[in-house]
């Protein structure tokens, strides 16, 4: 696929997708949307990559939300309905990866924007973002995730006063809500994501996508079930090459050197 609304810079063991229609604050169109899904799996698929990073190109926004242009020309509930649908599917992707993806949100994340970040597995946020679901003002609720991802992150009232409000909140109390794991000045924003990014690649890549696994089927089927696919993948894990390895090099006081099996 080529790419018109991203760009993709591959520097293993990262590939970092930036948003890249600044003149639109980084507004999600379909096909951005597609491409970021193609990207993701791309990535995914790449043996040499270990961590995505996504951020939004310019220092204004990370994305803006859904594209209301493509909104307003919408005409029937069929049509709404397959619109989120197909987005639930990209971001469905993204937590079904068995690579982390760190979100670095350099400024706006409104609507789908923050919708986005939030299918992220760690949030870094700059100093100047900007959070919000603002669908409200515009007739419709959220449609990429955020009636379900929001709550389960900050909790029902909480969520609840930003989804009704549709009140913008900065980064600062994006922080206070546990909406993002940390805020940086802007310059270090991609840094600080890089850096978690290789600190996660020198671990044992099938306990990276067993833990991500274990989450967040915990976090679909609640704690029984959950503690039950963790003792599954424990034992996948177990079964691994890479948890010999792991354990004899600490017992031999040396670094492990993975596999990937
Ligand atoms: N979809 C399509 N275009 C968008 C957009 C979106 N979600 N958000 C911003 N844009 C476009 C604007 O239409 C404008 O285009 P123009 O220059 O051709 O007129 C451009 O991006 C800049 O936006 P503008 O509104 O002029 O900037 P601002 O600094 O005054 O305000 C925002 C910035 C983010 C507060 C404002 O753009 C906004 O509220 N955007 C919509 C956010 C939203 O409701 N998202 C949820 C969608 S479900």
């Amino acid at each position: 696929m080529t790419y018109d609304n991203i760009l993709v810079d591959h520097a293993p063991p990262v590939t970092t997708i930036t948003i890249n229609r600044p003149r639109q604050l980084n507004a999600l169109s379909t096909r951005t949307l597609q491409e970021i899904h193609d990207a993701v799996q791309a990535a995914g698929n790449d043996e040499t990559v270990r961590a995505v990073i996504i951020t939004g190109s310019g220092e204004r926004a990370f994305c803006a939300g859904a594209d209301i242009g493509e909104l307003q020309a919408l005409e029937t509930a069929q049509e709404g309905y397959a619109h989120s649908r197909s987005s639930h599917q990209v971001l469905f992707a993204m937590e079904q990866l068995d690579k982390p993806i760190i979100m670095a949100v350099n400024g706006y994340a409104l609507g789908g924007g923050m919708e986005l970040a939030m299918a992220g597995d760690i949030i870094l946020a700059s100093e100047n973002a900007a959070f919000g679901q603002p669908e409200v003002n515009l007739g419709i609720i959220p449609g990429f995730g955020g009636t379900q991802r929001l709550p389960r992150l900050i909790g029902r009232t909480r969520a609840l006063e930003l989804l009704l409000t549709g009140d913008r909140i900065d980064a600062a109390e994006a922080f206070r809500l546990g909406l993002v794991n940390r805020v940086v000045p802007l310059a270090q924003l991609l840094p600080a994501a890089r850096q978690i990014a290789e600190t996660i690649a020198q671990k044992a890549p099938l306990a990276i996508a067993l833990t991500k696994r274990s989450v967040y089927e915990g976090l679909e089927a609640g704690p029984r079930a959950g503690n039950e696919a963790e003792m599954a993948y424990f034992g996948l894990a177990v079964g691994t090459a890479d948890r010999k390895e792991g354990t004899t090099a600490f017992l031999e006081k040396r670094q492990p050197e993975w596999q990937g099996k």
